[in-house]
């Protein structure tokens, strides 16, 4: 296995989630899941792992739709691969469904669909995915970053349609049965609902699976595969194994990833790992070369919240952090104080989006940082001023 902080890794790359992954086959079995988790926790990797190694009797399919911004984009993009699945043209398929289809060709289909879906997409949508889906196949529609392609459609109104509509295709009779769906998203589907005003209820049928950190006995045996085939090292004394861990905190697979490489760089100048080493390789991992690693956990909090908001949020997170612990009522002062009007109710918002999104945790009833690596960077970077 080799160190591949960044992209999604696939094949050997990908660390075997055992436990994780045959969850997520059970759950399949008895409906739809929604992937929780933060950035960067392995989403798109773990679809990806579902897709490439399908259970006997199911059919994945996988689609990043980030890129669409249409109701008839993911209804033809989608269905043109199930089809190609199946080892056939959508053409084939949807023969009948255009009329005069001998006029259209093969280069033409993907367009004339999408524009056929223009007006009445609900229901000409349904009948095209009665028509593509094969009779006794079950499929797994792996479909990542759906809220980014909601955040794209031109009105807020139809994107909100939209989910209402795949809710319903979920729900569907001579669907349901033999169509699963697994999502997965890079931001969550509680804030692109707030921000469509629709209800909940638009995804209460998914089972929602957390993609959290590796156990520690998971993520030793990551760092040890990933020494062994980056640098040869065979054994890794104890403390130094400790060491790691006490410094890295939550074991999330891409924080390990990224302190290996500083490790695996100072490694082969220094020739010796040792606690000290581990001590260094965590500075450099907070270095700025290194920052666009985390950039993402303060612009996601630019786009969740109107500018005034956004600075407070991320002051209160500096004074978590400056802190190590801050208990409720500090919090709730300090956020009172500076934001006034309304503010308790929103005060109570921010805070669950805070849990939610992984920044910090509760414990009984004091709030810190989830993960040292988090906190350590933001005090380096936004850290606590008076
Ligand atoms: N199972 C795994 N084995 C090895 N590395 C992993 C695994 N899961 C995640 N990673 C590490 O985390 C990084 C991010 O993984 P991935 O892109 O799958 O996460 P994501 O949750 O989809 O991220 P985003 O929210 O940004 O889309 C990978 O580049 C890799 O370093
Ligand atoms: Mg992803």
């Amino acid at each position: 296995m080799r160190n591949t902080p960044g992209n999604p890794v696939r094949g050997e790359d990908f660390w075997d989630r055992k436990d994780l992954i045959e969850k997520i086959w059970k759950s399949l079995e008895r409906g739809s899941i929604l992937l929780i988790a933060p950035r960067r926790f392995g989403k798109t990797s773990l679809m990806l792992k579902i897709h490439d190694e399908s259970k006997k009797g199911w059919r994945p399919i996988f689609v990043d739709v980030e890129g669409m911004s249409a109701p008839e984009e993911f209804i033809v993009d989608l269905l043109e691969r199930v089809a190609e699945k199946q080892g056939k043209s959508l053409l084939e398929k949807v023969r009948d469904f255009l009329g005069k289809i001998e006029e259209v060709g093969v280069e033409n289909i993907r367009i004339k669909l999408r524009e056929s879906l223009k007006t009445e997409w609900k229901k000409r949508g349904k009948d095209l995915f009665r028509k593509v889906l094969e009779r006794d196949i079950r499929y797994i529609m792996l479909i990542d970053e759906l809220p980014l392609m909601l955040r794209k459609f031109p009105q807020k109104k139809i994107a909100g349609e939209f989910l209402h509509w795949l809710r319903s295709i979920r729900q569907e009779p001579e669907i349901c049965e033999k169509v699963r769906w697994v999502f997965g998203s890079s931001i969550g589907f509680h804030s692109i609902i707030r921000e469509l005003g629709v209800t909940s209820n638009v995804i209460n049928d998914l089972q929602p699976i957390p993609v959290l950190e590796l156990s520690t006995k998971e993520a030793e045996r990551m760092v040890r595969e990933i020494l062994k085939e980056e640098l040869n090292i065979k054994r890794i004394k104890k403390e130094v194994m400790n060491h790691i861990f006490k410094k890295i905190g939550y074991p999330v697979p891409f924080f390990l990833q990224i302190l290996l490489c500083s490790l695996i760089t100072l490694y082969k100048q220094e020739g010796r790992l040792t606690s000290e080493i581990i001590d260094k390789a965590y500075t450099d991992l907070l270095k700025p070369w290194n920052r666009s690693y985390f950039e993402h956990f303060r612009e996601r909090l630019e786009k969740y919240y109107e500018p005034q908001l956004a600075e407070i949020v991320k002051r209160m997170l500096s004074l978590i952090a400056y802190k190590g612990e801050t208990s409720k009522q500090e919090l709730s002062n300090f956020f009172v104080g500076q934001y006034q009007q309304g503010a308790i109710h929103l005060f109570d918002l921010v805070i669950s989006d805070l849990e939610n999104d992984f920044y910090i945790s509760k414990d009984k009833d004091v709030y810190q940082f989830t993960s040292n690596v988090l906190r350590d960077w933001w005090i380096r970077y936004y850290g606590w001023r008076e």
